[in-house]
């Protein structure tokens, strides 16, 4: 298959070097058993690799890497903007009672089906999901995922304290679960498993011990939680672990730290939270349409990342209000005006594609249109919406076009997802019914 049309990838960090943004005006991709073959000039591919192939001419829309959300919820999309709330209080009051509904098999077959629909939508291909404590969510998730054959990562959560009976578990049957759901599922396809113990607050101590027993009995296994996102979570956390020096501490104390680690949030941190991330190569996710809406406050992105951590961004929905990368990002760009700094959208775009795969430790396999990635790709209508033409009429630099799009655009724009080689998603067929 040949997909010609303007194409976008990133060699590396545009903020690092501005010669890393690839933007081709005439560019072609070929794709073949579910990887690029081939990317460049448009009428240059080479004639023994596109021999035979079937062409899809996507004229001036953008073909670019799948989006990769770093945090998001699958069974929260049914609470998704629920009213007046900030963290604590939304989880009690909304989100268990939701995430009770995820004991049923059937329920949560079809909330996975629903949330991969929405999430190819939205041209996102690869994400980091939270399922429910119970077994069965996280079963269905991953059957839907490998049906779709999508690089995802997933985990049951772990939550053994301080929730209600309907949503918890214990330490050792959460260790269990784990354990078993692991064996089937972490690279099984393109699955890849995430140990998902909730935040601290929901885990005694001895699940927090399971969890590094789990990290340290499988090494490339990832890790994802919560950390210092609201200000009565973390002073609850120093209520509970007394010797903690800092809430993101009492994960290090539990062997729950390093590369494959993953944290959402990471708001009210100091310095030496700081520095130990970046020691042990844990990584952020930014979540900035939850941290508003939750009212939870202000990641300090350019800080964070001059630290020496790696970050990348996450939708974070249900507390965040859109699976769509375009208002993640938006909704990053208006937090960094608010800290002082402007994110450009190059780097916008390259932490929603190829430098989020890259803190997922997977940026040799997806987030770049290279030939040998596996070919998770979308197409762009960059003239979506009536006020994206006019203002589209008027951009002047790759800059402009972009920053344009991630200020105003939205699942409207998204024309095309491909996963694997094979369309998932396209404009046209837009028809999806709720649970
Ligand atoms: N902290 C613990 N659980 C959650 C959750 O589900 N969403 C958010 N935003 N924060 C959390
Ligand atoms: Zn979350």
């Amino acid at each position: 298959m040949l997909l010609t049309g303007r194409t976008l990838s990133f060699s590396g960090d545009p903020a690092v070097d501005a010669s890393s943004v690839k933007y081709t005006e005439n560019g072609a991709v070929l794709v073949s058993d579910g990887h690029i073959l081939w990317t460049g000039q448009a009428g240059e591919e080479p004639a023994d690799l596109s021999d035979g192939a079937e062409c899809h001419d996507y004229g001036d829309n953008l073909i670019l890497p799948g989006f990769v959300d770093g945090h998001v919820h699958y069974p929260q999309i049914g609470v998704i903007a629920s009213f007046g709330t900030q963290l604590l209080d939304w989880l009690e009051i909304y989100t268990f009672p939701e995430e009770a509904r995820f004991a049923d098999r059937d329920y949560a077959e079809r909330t996975a089906k629903l949330f991969l629909d929405l999430l190819v939508a939205n041209g996102t291909t690869t994400a980091a999901v939270y399922c429910t404590v119970h077994l069965e969510s996280a079963e269905a998730f991953f059957a839907e995922s490998s049906a779709r054959n999508m690089r995802m990562i997933a985990g049951k959560i772990l939550m053994d304290r301080n929730a209600p009976q309907n949503v918890r578990d214990t330490a050792q049957s959460g260790y269990d679960n784990t354990k078993s759901l692991i064996e089937k599922w972490h690279g099984r396809g393109r699955n890849l498993y995430g140990v998902t113990p909730r935040f601290a607050p929901t885990s005694t101590p001895a699940q927090l011990e399971a969890c590094g027993t789990l990290m340290s009995e499988f090494e490339d296994v990832y890790l994802q939680s919560h950390v210092s996102e609201n200000i009565e979570e973390v002073q609850w956390v120093k209520e509970l672990f007394p010797g903690a020096r800092s809430y993101q501490d009492v994960y290090a104390q539990y062997g729950m730290l390093g590369s494959r680690a993953l944290y959402g949030h990471a708001i009210h941190m100091d310095e030496a939270d700081l520095a130990q991330a970046a020691e042990t190569g844990t990584k952020f996710v930014h979540c900035p349409t939850s941290n508003l809406f939750i009212g939870s406050g202000l990641f300090r992105m350019a800080e964070i990342c001059a630290s020496g951590v790696d970050v990348m961004l996450g939708s974070d929905v249900g507390g965040g209000t859109s699976l769509s990368s375009f208002a993640t990002m938006k909704a990053a760009y208006e937090i960094s005006q608010f800290c002082g700094y402007s994110l450009t959208p190059e780097e916008a775009f390259w932490l929603s594609t190829s430098g989020g795969a890259e803190t997922l430790s997977l940026g040799d396999r997806i987030g770049k249109l290279e030939a040998g990635f596996e070919a998770d790709i979308i197409v762009l209508d960059l003239y979506s919406t009536p006020i994206i033409r006019q203002r589209m009429n008027q951009a002047k630099s790759l800059r402009d076009m972009l920053f344009a799009q991630m200020i105003l655009a939205d699942d409207r724009a998204v024309r095309a997802t491909y996963v694997a080689g094979n369309l998932v998603h396209r404009a046209a067929d837009m028809e999806i019914r709720s649970v």
